[in-house]
């Protein structure tokens, strides 16, 4: 094995669009680094931003923020909602705008999947703020829903590679998570 140095390897990621209403007005930015803090309920999520963008004001101004999943076809809007910032582009006009319960929280109508969370808690580390929501509702497609379930190859996620600068399409479906291992667990139990 050829060792990197600390590389971080911890790629693919979905690419996400993360809203925040800024000075009063609704703002988007592209984010990969976004996490998974634990399974339950509540579920709690995190994105983390860099300290210098446009978009963490608004998200301390109003304590919520959304993360909405586009689909490949939308790569154009997110590499642009990637490059320019909310400081002098208004980018939410590329979009129809919808609103949940929170009422602070912008979301993306032409996005399959939108999340709409609660600021639980903000960590910093090195150059980035880390902003931990408390998932509050999640808005779909009924197109995407196979039965009452969010059903990946509809939603056509946008895929994320930090090596390689590219985006990535999601692949199919290779095995069932908590069967495959089983063929194995009958050999050595
Ligand atoms: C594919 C892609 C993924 C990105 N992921 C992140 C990220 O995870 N965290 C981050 O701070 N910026 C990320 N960015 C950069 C911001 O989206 C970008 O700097 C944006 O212009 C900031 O917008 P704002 O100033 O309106 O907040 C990403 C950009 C692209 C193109």
């Amino acid at each position: 094995m050829k060792s990197l140095g600390p590389v971080n390897a911890l790629y693919p990621m979905p690419v996400t669009l993360v809203g925040a209403t800024v000075n009063g007005k609704p703002n988007f930015l592209a984010v990969a680094h976004v996490g998974i803090m634990n399974h339950g309920t509540p579920q709690f999520l995190s994105v983390g931003l860099n300290a210098s963008h446009y978009t963490n004001a608004g998200i301390h101004q109003n304590g919520t923020f959304s993360i909405c999943l586009p689909s490949e076809n939308l790569m154009v809007e997110t590499d642009y909602c990637g490059i320019m910032t909310g400081k002098n582009t208004d980018k939410a006009s590329l979009f129809d705008v919808f609103y949940g319960g929170l009422g602070t929280a912008p979301m993306i109508r032409e996005c399959p999947v939108c999340m709409e969370l609660k600021l639980k808690d903000v960590h910093t580390y090195g150059s980035h703020e880390i902003f931990v929501g408390e998932l509050v509702e999640t808005f779909v497609q009924e197109p995407v829903l196979t039965g009452d379930r969010i059903d990946l190859a509809k939603v056509k996620p946008l895929i994320f590679d930090m090596a390689s600068h590219n985006y990535w399409s999601l692949g199919n479906a290779v095995g069932q998570c908590w069967g495959e291992g089983k063929a194995l667990k009958k050999k050595t139990v």
